[in-house]
């Protein structure tokens, strides 16, 4: 089966190419992961480090596909298979805890992204499989072609999501775009043998049709985006940071891999091989152009918290993680309306192209 006929046949309401929205940490909430999943993409709930209050997350979108009158819905009543998928942050989330509510939800995927090392998330896959009976996917997020290989090796997954170095929010301080990890994924799985024909799922930099068609042309099924998203309606985000998506242009200076970010908001566990992309702020600038001490920042912080809305902003002092797309991201639309126009987009450029 090809890549594309594999997705078609494990999530029969998605259209092609597959476009994914993001487990983006407290942002992806059941309404924006159910939107896109009636939109014809494939949206993931955040389930993130602290997986206490997932069971409510995904009792809400059991709630919301009920009311659906999109094909989501009669997909859910004749399979029982919810028809979003499920982000984990492996070097935080409990293992028993996430099992109990993926059994009980039966998720049709689940992400897997950030492990202290690469084996730590086998027992994940097995025990996902195990109560499931193979229903819910095994996705995992990679960011270098050494971790494509051993993922594929160690946990036989489903999908690969590839995530470049340009896209939002966490992911390796050391890593090359998806023009170059894309292909390279694919290559060096073909030569070894192993999941050669698994479908290969571009992220990082992707916000419209043209990323879409690129990623297609690198040997990638689809598209999972975040920062796209941000500025959706359906997004779960403060307003001062939403609109800093749209306001913000040229990307690769815009924004900024760092650990910063999460250093100024106490966030200190994941593991070292990662950081964060997201817009410059004053706490990056006093930071790593002014020597500030954590410390102070940190307590800068917490005052610009009480500021609410007005405390995003280059000025400001609150974490924005967002990809160097956005540049390309003008205005706040529907995600069904993204989803529809990434698609449209992708098949208008390929057809365009005329060489
Ligand atoms: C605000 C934000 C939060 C994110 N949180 C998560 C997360 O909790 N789990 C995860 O697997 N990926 C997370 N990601 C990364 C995405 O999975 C994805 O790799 C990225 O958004 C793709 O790049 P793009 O932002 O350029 O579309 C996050 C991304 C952003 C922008």
């Amino acid at each position: 089966m090809s890549a594309n006929s594999t997705l078609r046949a494990h999530y029969p309401w998605t259209k092609t190419p597959l476009v994914a929205s993001a487990p983006m940490l407290n942002i992806a909430t059941a309404p924006l992961s159910i939107s896109v999943s009636e939109a014809g993409g494939l949206g993931f709930l955040a389930g993130g480090y602290d997986v206490s209050g997932l069971e409510s997350k995904l009792e809400q979108a059991v709630q919301l596909i009920k009311q659906s009158t999109f094909r989501t819905r009669q997909v859910y009543a004749s399979t029982g298979i919810l028809p979003i998928g499920v982000g984990f942050l492996n070097w935080g989330a409990d293992l028993t805890k996430s099992i109990a509510a993926i059994e009980k939800y039966r998720p049709c995927a689940v992400l897997f992204f950030g492990p202290n090392s690469i084996p730590d998330d086998l027992p994940w896959a097995e025990q996902v499989r195990a109560v499931t009976h193979g229903k819910t996917k095994i996705w995992v997020q990679v960011g270098t072609v050494a971790e494509a290989v051993a993922v594929a090796e160690a946990l036989d997954p489903d999908v690969l999501v590839v995530q470049g170095s340009d896209a939002g929010g966490h992911g390796l301080a050391r890593s090359a775009s998806i023009i170059t990890l894309v292909p390279e994924v694919k290559d060096a799985l073909a030569r070894r043998n192993v999941k050669a024909g698994i479908p290969l799922l571009a992220a990082g930099g992707i916000v419209d049709g043209r990323g879409m068609a690129a990623s297609l042309a690198l040997g990638a099924s689809g598209a999972v985006m975040g920062t796209r998203f941000l500025a959706s309606s359906e997004a779960a985000i403060a307003s001062g940071y939403q609109a800093e998506v749209p306001r913000a242009s040229d990307g690769g200076i815009s924004t900024v891999r760092s650990t910063v970010y999460d250093r100024v908001r106490g966030i200190l566990s994941w593991p070292a091989r990662y950081d964060g992309r997201g817009i410059i702020n004053r706490s990056y600038i006093d930071a790593v152009n002014g020597g500030m001490s954590d410390e102070e920042n940190r307590a800068l912080y917490q005052e610009e918290l009480k500021k609410g809305d007005a405390g995003w902003g280059p000025n400001a002092r609150l974490t924005t993680y967002a990809g160097t797309g956005v540049g390309l991201v003008d205005k706040k639309l529907p995600a069904a309306e993204v989803v529809a126009n990434v698609i449209q987009e992708a098949k208008d450029t390929l057809q365009g192209l005329r060489i």
